[in-house]
């Protein structure tokens, strides 16, 4: 009798370790604090609402920094030696996924890893940036958002704004592989509609004034492409463009909002929430490989109503009714 109780005891006790055990593994996982890394390449409004939007958007998907995320935020300063020395902190720290807002920044997290998953965001040609093969499998460690826009679609604009222009100015950083892509497209359109194309470029803000000048005296309009180094001087930028009245096009409704005439452009608020739910998904166990890139298929017309008063530009009553953002 004595032993049939002594091994039911112990077979209970086994068991119940096993329980608890289980149990504890169970919580365990529950409890286990994710580690996001994110590179952001500057500060600029646009970059900033994106990385706002992509912490929210993990929320929504019951990813609260605190809780069960810890975030390692690092701006970038505009620098790929920092951008690749963070990258290589947070291969050390062997955090979960990695964060890259913007081209640049995405592309040297990638130098840095082919292991730890990256997820970018708002990132204008993910192919010729050399992130990815293809945006329907990206084949590696690396997927995310695009902020792809069709460059005919804002020149329909400038059409419809500004009729007759000749000359297009293009004003950029040439170290973005995200605008000379669009920039290109550009060219494209300009010859098919016969039109002239002169290029001012940049390699950082401070030749910014003297580029905008020197497109300002030659040009009917000019155009940036969603290029983060104008994205960053939009005040030097239209203030040499409202001096000489020479309508400003942008990429981006941050641009639009820091002085550019106009966008046909992207919601980035939904793109960083899309971000979001991208990064809880590898969080989750998604494999990047096989998660497509998405773009943002909702685009709207973004105006700045001070910048066409200021050039004596009337903005088309259809543009207006056709639910344009007044900005
Ligand atoms: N698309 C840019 C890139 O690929 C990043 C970006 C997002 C941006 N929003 C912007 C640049 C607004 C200029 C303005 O690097």
């Amino acid at each position: 009798m004595k032993k049939i109780i002594t091994l039911l005891l112990t077979v209970v006790l086994a068991a119940s370790t096993l329980f608890v055990t289980g149990c504890g593994e169970k919580s365990d996982a529950e409890n286990k604090t994710f580690k996001v890394g994110i590179i952001q390449l500057v500060e600029h409004p646009s970059l900033d609402t994106i990385r706002e939007s992509l912490i929210a958007g993990l929320e929504a998907e019951g990813f609260k920094e605190g809780e069960n995320l810890e975030i390692d935020y690092q701006n970038g300063q505009n620098d790929m030696g920092t951008m690749k020395n963070i990258a290589q902190k947070f291969v050390g720290d062997e955090v979960d996924v990695i964060v890259a807002i913007a081209t640049p920044a995405a592309q040297a997290a990638l130098s840095e890893t082919t292991d730890i998953p990256i997820v970018f965001a708002a990132i204008t040609d993910p192919i010729s940036a050399e992130l990815v093969a293809s945006n329907d499998e990206p084949g590696g460690n690396v997927t995310g958002t695009s902020d792809y826009i069709a460059v005919d679609k804002i020149m329909g604009l400038a059409e419809e704004i500004t009729p007759d222009f000749r000359t297009i100015g293009a004003l950029y950083n040439t170290g973005e592989a995200n605008s000379v892509s669009v920039i290109e497209d550009l060219k494209a359109y300009a010859e098919e509609k016969g039109l002239k194309v002169v290029t001012s470029t940049v390699t950082n803000t401070s030749e910014v004034q003297q580029a905008a000048q020197k497109l300002a005296d030659k040009c009917d309009i000019v155009f940036s492409p969603i290029d983060n180094t104008i994205a960053s001087s939009m005040q030097v930028a239209t203030d040499v463009f409202n001096k000489s009245k020479t309508p400003f096009y942008v990429s981006a409704d941050s641009m639009v909002k820091d002085g550019g005439l106009a966008t046909y452009g992207i919601d980035y608020t939904v793109l960083g929430n899309e971000t979001g739910k991208m990064i809880a998904e590898v969080l989750n166990g998604a494999d990047t490989a096989t998660m497509a890139v998405k773009t943002m298929s909702d685009l709207q017309v973004y105006v700045n109503q001070t910048t066409a008063d200021a050039l004596g530009l009337e903005i088309p009553q259809d543009i207006i009714d056709g639910g344009a953002n007044i900005l």
